[in-house]
């Protein structure tokens, strides 16, 4: 089967979401990412910094990076996006703050076309945790324990040549389509975070290589704006895809090409043009560390594509 250069690698750079410098328009089959969630007080540092202190700005910042993503897909492509809501008492009091529903209607504004999503819930050590007034009614709160896949197209379906050797390589079994074709999962734990003190809001691999499988074919081009901690760049890496990372905090983009060496990918310097300045970052650990260099790394994965 012929693959063009570059299946299996990992370009990671130190970008801003909002802009995506360094990636091609139209490059991109999959979007696959989980941005910072409005309201959620983890990162409400980092939404400060980028100029969003209320709940709309801060829906704008992701707003605008939907539009960025739909700029990078080719016409068919498809952008995947993990988020949950927050619940979150401000100075009107205690609520929900809709970040799944927002989303919906800002990525459909940005022109992309809405599809069935998932229900990701999670499985739980505290079945019975609730909020509010216990076992009094009516003052107790519904437990938040889904996360949501929003799921949206670029324009048209995408069209493919009759028995096109990548897509038939790319196929699922049936159960696997049974499986993750239906909406609710409750299969996929979620991830634990990676240091104590440290909450880095990844998600786990196996939630990313499903959503890579299912939603691109060997040898496309996965992108996460959002990159974090890399769970979807390695995990396209991983299933015969080309990944962009693109990363705006400079200690977790240090940390991403630390761990692209660790993995064994090459490290190089393609430049993201006008990537942030390093910001500091509060928190338990201090401020951020050093980013490298000149912004940006070239990695190659060693494996061969899964089939
Ligand atoms: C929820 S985390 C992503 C976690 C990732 N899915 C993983 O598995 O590690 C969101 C990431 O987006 C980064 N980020 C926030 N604003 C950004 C922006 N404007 N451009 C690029 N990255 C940004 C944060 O620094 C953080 O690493």
């Amino acid at each position: 089967m012929a693959e063009g250069p570059g299946v299996g690698t990992v370009r990671l750079l130190r970008g801003d979401a909002r802009r995506l410098d360094g990636v091609v328009p139209g490059s991109v089959e999959l979007v696959l990412t989980s941005p910072p969630y409005p309201m959620i007080p983890q990162w409400d540092e980092q939404f400060r910094a980028l100029g969003a202190t209320s709940y709309r700005a801060m829906l704008d910042v992701l707003a605008d990076a939907w539009r960025a993503c739909r700029r990078a897909l080719v016409p068919g492509g498809l952008l995947a996006v993990v988020i949950g809501d927050a619940l979150r008492r401000t100075e009107d009091g205690f609520r929900l703050w809709p970040n799944h529903a927002a989303t919906l209607a800002d990525a459909e504004a940005a022109g992309f076309r809405p599809l069935p999503y998932v229900l990701w819930k999670k499985p739980t050590n505290r079945p019975n945790a609730f909020l509010g007034s216990g076992f009094l009614p009516p003052n107790a709160y519904v437990t938040l324990d889904c996360e949501f896949v929003l799921v949206f197209r670029n324009g048209p379906l995408r069209r493919f040549p009759a028995r096109d050797p990548r897509r038939e390589r790319s196929r699922f079994t049936r159960p696997e389509r049974d499986r993750w074709f239906s909406q609710v999962w409750e299969d996929v734990r979620g991830t634990r975070q990676a240091a104590p003190g440290r909450r880095t809001g990844a998600f786990p691999d196996r939630l990313a290589e499903r959503l890579i499988r299912m939603f691109s074919v060997i040898g496309d081009t996965v992108l996460d704006p959002f990159a974090g901690t890399g769970t979807t760049v390695w995990a396209a890496a991983r299933l015969g895809r080309s990944a962009i990372g693109v990363e705006w905090d400079a200690a977790t983009y240090a940390r991403l090409c630390a761990d692209a060496g660790r993995r064994g990918l090459a490290t190089g310097s393609a430049s993201a043009p006008g990537a942030p300045p390093a910001v500091p970052r509060p928190g338990p650990r201090g401020p951020s560390g050093q980013a490298p260099g000149a912004d940006g790394s070239v990695g190659r994965s060693p494996r061969r594509p899964r089939s």
